[in-house]
């Protein structure tokens, strides 16, 4: 074990990945909406690569029906090895094996999705009693952006479980769960008081919403089996973290880190398709040549209605 990994204070991560992705139909009709390539790897790929970049080697999905390409994404396809292999193409058999050696992931069924926390709970018995990372898979945050590392060291600064926000205007508010926080004596960290998921915009009690990024400490399983089904008759994460923030005791307490980085969201069609077209642009094999193209593509009036 190195030095780092001894220290490590977080080491698993949950995934959740049992939703139908019913606003990429007909895409996802069969084909898990995880596996949309961003450019020209799977959406889910960047999100295990950033667990991994934070020292979190110990992947859970909760996955469902129709998920089977996850599982072998992560896995062997040793033919198409072999194949690449004699012919002698590294390049693309290392493309192949990247998502092979990323990391140790796991896979268990959600049954009957009940809702974000009901995800969570499905993986108590894998966590047990550590703290644990639950990203979810339509935020793709920059890997020049460390966002689990500020919130692991906060979790080892003040305990209790972390959540990641960002400041969004009042109009999109009602898209996420909202806080109420007060600023603490380190810039872009929290203290969470109170959180409400989803809220009409006049009853928002602030523009902190959360993205996918938590960090939990495995109190929550206990008051995730107490929550009620919430917003939208479903069990959700929001209400157990609510709970945390304004509980006293062991694992209690909420914090939360202002994310001011990169993100891109792939949660529906047109963010999905920026956060293509912004990595892309990035990119060293095609990204001047599609940057000359948009340039070009947007002096010609493109986007006119035809
Ligand atoms: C979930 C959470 C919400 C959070 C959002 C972040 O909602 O319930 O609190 O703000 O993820 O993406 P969903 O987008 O799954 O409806």
């Amino acid at each position: 074990m190195s030095e780092r990994d001894e220290r490590r204070t977080v080491r698993k991560a949950v995934i959740p990945a049992a939703g139908q992705g019913t606003r990429f139909l007909p895409a996802t009709k069969a084909m898990p909406k995880e596996m949309l390539p961003v450019v020209d790897t799977p959406a889910i790929q960047y999100i295990v690569e950033e667990a991994v970049r934070a020292g979190l080697t110990d992947v859970l999905m909760i996955t469902g029906r129709n998920k089977r390409p996850l599982e072998d994404h992560f896995d062997r396809n040793v033919e198409l090895e072999a194949g690449l292999e004699a012919k002698g193409d590294k390049t693309k058999l290392a493309r192949v094996q990247e998502s092979t050696d990323l990391a140790q992931v796991h896979y268990v069924r959600q049954g009957d999705p009940k809702g974000l926390g009901h995800a969570v709970l499905v993986a108590e018995q894998h966590v047990g009693d550590e703290p644990f990372v639950v990203l979810l898979g339509d935020d793709i945050v920059d890997a020049r952006d460390p966002l689990l590392d500020a919130m692991i060291e906060v979790r080892e600064r003040l305990g209790g479980s972390v959540v990641a926000f960002m400041e969004v205007p009042e109009d999109q508010i009602h898209l996420y769960g909202c806080a109420v926080a007060e600023p603490t004596d380190v810039e872009d960290v929290v203290k969470v008081s109170g959180l409400v998921e989803k809220p009409a915009r006049e009853e928002a009690p602030s523009n902190l919403a959360i993205i996918g990024r938590y960090l939990l400490d495995p109190a929550v399983f206990a008051v995730l089996h107490e929550t009620p089904p919430g917003k939208g008759g479903e069990i959700q994460l929001t209400d157990a973290l609510q709970v945390l923030a304004q509980g006293e005791g062991p694992g209690h307490g909420v914090h939360g880190v202002v994310f001011r980085g990169r993100r891109y969201d792939t949660g529906d069609k047109l963010d999905y398709i920026k956060a293509v077209v912004r990595l892309a642009s990035e990119r060293e094999d095609i990204g001047s040549e599609l940057r000359e193209w948009l340039a070009d593509y947007v002096a010609k009036g493109a986007g006119a209605p035809r």
